[in-house]
């Protein structure tokens, strides 16, 4: 009998699981009528399905993240049966002879051989599959998601892909489980592969919810490895952390330029509330931890449409086990938009 899993269960920087409670009732309490919410950082989609009786504008710029929004939101129907049963094919075929692109780079790396020879059995077959005509886009998204979330379960790492442990015993407990999607989805629903910035002219919404990366820490380099086996590109990779190349990858919002991009940003919404999160400015050990946009920077951005009030809850977020994270505090910043 194949396992479910949930959105939540998988590791991400910044996810906001934990503040949903938070966050919906900051909603529910200070915002009339909202019937449409465009997430436009959506990282994991956590804080999008806690609004899964809205109509859902769903964006990230990584592609792995794109194709979990697609899995998790977009109104495409999924055959449910066949989709199990591919999932329960792919643990069960043997695969200890296949060579392929994830073996030849990664193995023994991030994962085991055996393991590697496995992911890049899967991700091509489904790739081939899309090809035939035998999934749709969100079946393939779905088999993709539900390899990410293997992947996390079992990686040789502390949760991203920065580097990998040295000498470690591999866990080679790989196993696809099927995303646990049993709830209504407004038919509505769009998902966005973008850079919000771009995007946000394209769109309305009565509520645009921003939860950009708050320091230097870029989530492709963070992700890199999911991002590649997502988009399957084959790159070459260089380094110890076997990275491939990022340079079209990087975010604006981790940039010192990061209060222009927000600005830039904030004046092309076209919606009647803006949430942003922002992580405190607490100084931290490691200077790429520190927040790139100052607490008055960013009352004078929204300030700029309308009026502005801080929503604040402790929050001990996602840790790489070094103490960087005293006294932190997550804070929503909402602006009734006016102008
Ligand atoms: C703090 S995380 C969002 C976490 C998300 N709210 C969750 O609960 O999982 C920030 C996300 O912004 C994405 N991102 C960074 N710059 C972006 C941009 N310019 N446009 C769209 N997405 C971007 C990153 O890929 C990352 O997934």
């Amino acid at each position: 009998m194949l396992r479910t899993f949930e959105i939540n269960n998988r590791r991400y920087l910044g996810n906001k699981f934990k503040l949903l409670p938070f966050i919906r009732r900051i909603v529910d309490k200070e915002c009339d009528n909202v019937t449409s919410v465009l997430d436009a950082f959506s990282g994991t989609g956590s804080v999008s399905f806690a609004f899964l009786d809205k109509q859902l504008l769903v964006n990230d710029m990584m592609y792995c993240n794109y194709l979990a929004a697609l899995c998790w939101f977009s109104p495409q129907v999924v055959n449910r049966k066949s989709l199990e049963e591919l999932l329960e094919y792919y643990n069960k075929i043997d695969t200890s002879k296949e060579d392929n692109y994830m073996y030849q780079t990664f193995r023994d790396t991030y994962f085991s051989a055996n393991v590697c020879r496995r992911i890049g059995y899967i991700r091509e077959d489904v790739e081939r599959k899309f090809t035939a005509g035998e999934l749709n886009e969100r079946e393939r998204a779905a088999v993709i998601t539900s390899l990410i979330y293997a992947m996390d379960r079992i990686s040789n790492t502390y949760g991203h892909y920065d580097s990998y442990i040295q000498h470690a015993i591999y866990n080679n407990n790989f196993e696809l489980r099927q995303p646990k999607l049993d709830y209504n989805l407004n038919h509505e629903n769009h998902c966005f592969n973008m850079d919000a910035n771009l995007l946000a002219s394209e769109v309305t919404c009565d509520l645009a919810y921003l939860d950009p990366p708050y320091n230097s820490r870029n989530y492709c380099d963070a992700y890199h490895l999911l991002e590649n086996v997502a988009r399957w590109e084959q790159p070459e990779v260089v380094g110890v952390a076997r990275k491939m190349d990022r340079s079209a990858m990087k975010s604006e919002y981790c940039k010192v330029t990061a209060n222009e991009s927000l600005e830039d940003l904030v004046d092309k919404l076209r919606c009647r509330y803006i949430l942003l999160s922002y992580n405190n400015n607490g100084q931290k050990l490691q200077i790429r931890s520190n927040a790139k946009i100052s607490d008055n920077e960013i009352m004078r951005i929204l300030g700029k449409r309308g009026e502005v009030r801080v929503f604040t809850h402790d929050f001990k977020p996602f840790s790489a086990g070094r103490g960087e994270n005293v006294g932190n505090q997550e804070r929503l910043f909402l602006c009734v938009v006016q102008r």
